[in-house]
């Protein structure tokens, strides 16, 4: 083949013409089409030049940080510079900072023959220098526009530092609490997790993917990650088709439907098929069904990982299984830059193939503006004033707080009031700088956390403030409990810090047991001897069994990993300053035993019923959670009346529209969190109890009503048959209205045929 140098004036052209042409499309739609074809135009251009080498490179992602820079910036040593000059690299990840980011794509855009630009890629999973709360967190908030703001932000300060890709939003369901990820997700709710999904893939693109301040986002794990059997990690997972197609598949769809360029396939297999070799994922559904044109990305080596799963004998065959069933680039597993070039001469893989894979990626890269200004306009200047922006440190504060869940609050203990009294505050997560931040911070600098301390030290405003660490995460060491008891006897309120640390949770960092770590129990009961008033504040990345602490302290707060904000948010609900308005997105189980425990399970034959023998429950503990998914409570009570529904008969081309009056029956100001869930009363299959499927915020003030109005199409109650097709079975449905998804005010409609 003869090497047709693309020369920078070639490359220029191109670039410049598609310029004229996006800024065009942004006209009109015929424009934008037009545009549309002038990049393929462009990219058939691209790959015509390249050799098949020059292909592979562009399937192949290496991460950085094989050698730290003078400074202790994550760099690439020589070996790597020369692999991205001889066109060997498409991708970086973990390169970070505009000053190396621009160092290498000097190298992939002037001293390479191909000169495609480099996409370099991050796991901005909540925030980059400002750290926000954990994604399940931010669901917490059911806050939409809050967790959209945080990715917004996080893609602003990644984006000045020479990233372009964030691997996120992990949109993974995840029912069972001993799984560590489900601390990156958005929970065990397929609508929460779709919302979510969607908030955070336009937060991180922005309104232009090739605006110099987004991020490409990237879709995992793809799919059903979650699932993994036992909560365990990497963990087999089984489940029929239906199942896929109606729990874990939604949020994968709601975030491509916001725009969402890339995905990720995960290590998993599902039903024997290992989803990094799965046609079936990343070709039929995704491709096929959905019409996606980004690319797919390999999770880290899971390429490699068909081997062991015994889905590929060998890593020739592992990469001929992967790219064949629609896997484009390789994350750090090195099959396709060792193997592809041979598997073509053995037409195992068709040069075709290759062709797709790298038009994939180079569109997205086109898209993002890389052809127009491969460093994106980043700058050491930009970088700097663009971290940790004070604008950005109050957004964290902000959505920090409305991620608090307030569990319980006997005798209106909380709020407490500023300047008063003693409080003593004890617990390992007390002053403590390293965990807030929580799994997956990334590149952050936790010398900024506001500890909780701190945050309560600033707004305790003159009372007195003892602390003492008391005992440890983890462990069994009792040396510190003296002291806890004895400042306890010197105040009036007790404040605990108490939960996980930030690695026990996140990848590989599963639980068998999902109460307070090490001895923290053991603290809390002498304390708790001493008499005094104790509020629990846990810090923790996944939903906790804590049946003693719920029967005998008067207050729980829920405050998950809150970033660097965390004492400031704890402080603002525990004073009062903000009143507590999250909601759970995980269910709470009374012990571990009861996992999986989520709200939207099946009803059985036997459904269970704590006073009946043969029903589905256990001998040993009630079969209810300890606390219910959408579970939260504020400084005041709202009472719920006059659910009503509009149209009780209903066709599948109507909307469903319930009314519903909320009253505020406290003393303080308060937001609720009003929900609507639906059962499909019978079905061909069997449907689940309920589903979440709108909610709604209001604010009242002490004794204001407000009639709310929740509407969704009659569509929205779909769900997959047996023919696979999702259909809306006429019959009869109710639908719960209420404040979590133990809500009893029911009302009946009917679907009929059309
Ligand atoms: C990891 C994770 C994935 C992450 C990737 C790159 O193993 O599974 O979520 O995006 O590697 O860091």
């Amino acid at each position: 083949m003869t090497n047709v140098k693309l020369s920078r004036p070639i490359l220029l052209l191109v670039a410049g013409l598609l310029v004229l042409q996006i800024a065009v499309a942004q006209k009109s739609t015929p424009a934008r089409a037009q545009a549309g074809r002038g990049v393929e135009h462009a990219i058939d251009s691209i790959i015509a030049g390249l050799t098949l080498q020059e292909k592979i490179g562009q399937l192949v992602q290496y991460t950085g940080g094989w050698s730290t820079g003078p400074t202790g910036e994550q760099t690439i040593n020589q070996e790597q510079r020369a692999i991205i000059r001889a066109g060997g690299a498409g991708s970086l990840l973990n390169v970070t900072g505009a000053a190396e980011t621009r160092a290498l794509q000097r190298i992939a855009v002037e001293e390479s023959r191909s000169r495609i630009p480099l996409i370099f890629g991050l796991d901005v999973i909540h925030g980059f220098k400002t750290t926000f709360p954990i994604p399940l967190a931010e669901a917490a908030s059911w806050d939409p526009a809050a967790v959209e703001l945080s990715a917004r932000i996080g893609a602003t300060e990644a984006a000045s530092a020479g990233v372009h890709w964030t691997f996120a939003p992990m949109v993974d369901i995840a029912r069972d609490p001993r799984w560590g990820r489900i601390a990156e997700g958005s929970g065990e709710d397929t609508y929460l997790g779709s919302v979510m999904g969607a908030a955070r893939v336009r937060g991180f693109q922005g309104t232009r993917l090739d605006d110099p301040t987004s991020l490409v986002a990237c879709v995992k794990h793809y799919a059903a990650y979650g699932a993994a059997e036992g909560g365990r990690d990497y963990n087999t997972v089984d489940m029929s088709e239906q199942t896929l197609r109606d729990v874990y598949l939604p949020p994968f769809k709601a975030a491509l439907d916001a725009g969402a360029g890339t995905f990720m396939a995960s290590f998993n297999e599902i039903n024997g098929v290992a989803s990094s070799g799965s046609r079936f994922l990343m070709t039929t559904v995704l491709r096929d069904e959905w019409k996606f044109d980004g690319f797919v990305v390999s999770d880290w080596g899971s390429i490699g990982e068909l081997i062991p799963h015994g889905f590929a004998a060998d890593p020739g065959q592992a990469a001929e299984r992967a790219i064949n069933a629609g896997l484009d680039m390789d994350m750090e597993a090195r099959a396709f830059r060792d193997s592809l070039a041979s598997l073509v001469k053995q037409k195992r893989v068709t040069v075709a193939t290759i062709d797709e894979a790298v038009r994939r990626i180079l569109r997205i890269k086109f898209r993002i503006g890389l052809f127009a200004d491969p460093y994106r306009g980043t700058s050491v200047e930009r970088e700097k004033n663009t971290l940790r922006h004070p604008s950005h440190i109050a957004a964290a504060r902000n959505v920090a707080r409305r991620s608090i869940v307030l569990l319980k609050n006997e005798h209106n203990l909380l709020p407490l009031t500023p300047g008063t009294g003693a409080i003593a505050v004890i617990g390992p997560l007390a002053q403590n700088k390293r965990d807030p931040v929580g799994t997956w911070a990334g590149p952050t600098d936790t010398n900024h956390v506001v500890t909780a301390l701190e945050g309560i030290q600033e707004a305790a405003a003159g009372a007195m403030i003892m602390y003492t660490r008391g005992c440890g995460i983890d462990g069994n060491d009792t040396t510190g409990f003296a002291a806890a008891v004895n400042v306890a006897r010197k105040a009036d309120v007790v404040v605990m810090v108490m939960g996980e640390s930030n690695d026990m949770s996140g990848e590989a960092c599963c639980r068998s047991f999902i109460g307070l770590p090490g001895n923290q129990l053991d603290l809390i009961k002498a304390v708790q001897a001493v008499g005094k008033p104790i509020v629990l504040v846990l810090m923790n990345g996944r939903s906790l069994a804590i049946s003693w602490e719920a029967a005998n302290l008067p207050a729980i707060v829920e405050s998950w990993h809150l970033g660097h904000e965390t004492g400031h948010a704890i402080a603002d609900v525990l004073f009062g300053a903000y009143a507590p308005t999250g909601r759970l997105p995980v269910t709470f189980p009374r012990v571990t035993g009861q996992v999986p425990l989520y709200y939207n399970h099946k009803n059985t034959g036997r459904p269970f019923n704590d006073t009946v023998h043969y029903t589905t429950r256990y001998l040993d503990v009630p079969s209810t959670p300890l606390y219910p998914f959408g579970f939260g409570l504020t400084y005041t009570t709202f009472a719920y009346s006059g659910l009503t529904i509009e149209n009780a008969k209903l066709r599948t081309t109507d909307s469903l529209r319930v009314r519903v009056m909320v009253k505020n029956t406290g003393s303080r100001a308060g937001d609720e969190v009003v929900q609507m869930y639906v059962r499909d009363d019978v079905g061909t299959l069997t449907r689940p109890v309920r589903e979440l499927k709108a909610f709604q915020r209001v604010h009242l003030a002490p004794g204001a009503s407000a009639n709310v109005t929740l509407a969704i199409p009659v569509s929205d109650l779909a769900y997959t048959g047996l023919d696979m097709k999702r259909t809306v079975e006429p019959g009869s449905f109710t639908v719960f209205v209420g404040a979590n998804a133990a809500a009893d005010l029911a009302a009946h409609c009917e679907v009929v045929a059309r």
